[in-house]
């Protein structure tokens, strides 16, 4: 077997795209597990996660680490989230998401992992947890809604000035009647004020719905 350190907390384990687990034994959807040399690895799925699909597709700027606090919006059941928590391993995820149900299953993700706080909330409503949140060094948001680049220009009070944040834009959610690529220059022309893009990846074969973009706040 072949371990490789791609980044921070991100292996190929024999090619395929891994985290270490922080919670040994346990799945998130049903992920496998491999044992080498002490440590156990969570086989990352870019089918399910658009961070997977966009490192496999060669995303340059990876900003997470050990000690990284993020704020998710859109964490859902905690698919990708719980891998950003395996990789933040020393720092903190504040996970935010809409949905009771999506949360029902979430906070049993959370439970099991010190570092990642579920937060029942609209991203809009974001003095239901800024407080909490405090100043963050990365924002990730995968959140389906219409106003997406709204979202984040009032999340980004929460974002360290120079901080990243992973903007995954999901043209369907905003407007069907138009092009994906008008849509997504709409939304990046939107966050202009608080951010400069500085990386797209495409997300294809595994995804071909959504735009991922890496921005900085300025
Ligand atoms: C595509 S899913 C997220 C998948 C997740 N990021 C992952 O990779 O594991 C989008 C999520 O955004 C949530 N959502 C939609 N509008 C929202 C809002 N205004 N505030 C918070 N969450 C929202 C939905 O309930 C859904 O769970």
């Amino acid at each position: 077997m072949e371990v490789k350190k791609l980044f921070d907390g991100v292996y190929l384990v024999d090619g395929k795209l891994a985290t270490e687990n922080r919670d040994r034994g346990n799945r998130v959807y049903g992920e496998t597990l491999v044992n080498y040399e002490g440590s156990e690895y969570r086989l990352w799925n870019p089918y399910r996660s658009k961070l997977a699909a966009a490192i496999i597709n060669g995303l340059k700027e990876f900003k997470f680490t050990h000690t990284s606090n993020v704020l998710y919006l859109g964490a859902a059941t905690g698919t990708t989230s719980s891998h950003v928590s395996d990789i933040a391993s020393k720092g903190r995820v504040f996970c935010v998401e809409l949905s009771e149900r999506n949360m029902r299953e979430l906070v049993r993700v959370c439970e099991r992992r010190g570092n990642m706080f579920p937060i029942l909330s609209d991203a809009n409503n974001i003095e239901n947890y800024s407080k909490d949140v405090g100043q963050c060094d990365i924002i990730y948001q995968d959140v389906s809604a219409k106003d997406q680049a709204g979202i984040l220009n009032k999340n980004s009070s929460m974002l360290k000035s120079g901080g990243y944040a992973y903007f995954i834009i999901k043209s369907q959610s905003i407007d069907i009647s138009k092009k994906p690529e008008k849509v997504f220059d709409e939304a990046l022309n939107e966050v202009s004020a608080n951010f400069k893009v500085v990386e797209k990846v495409k997300l294809e074969p595994f995804d071909d719905l959504h735009m991922f973009a890496v921005l900085m706040k300025k």
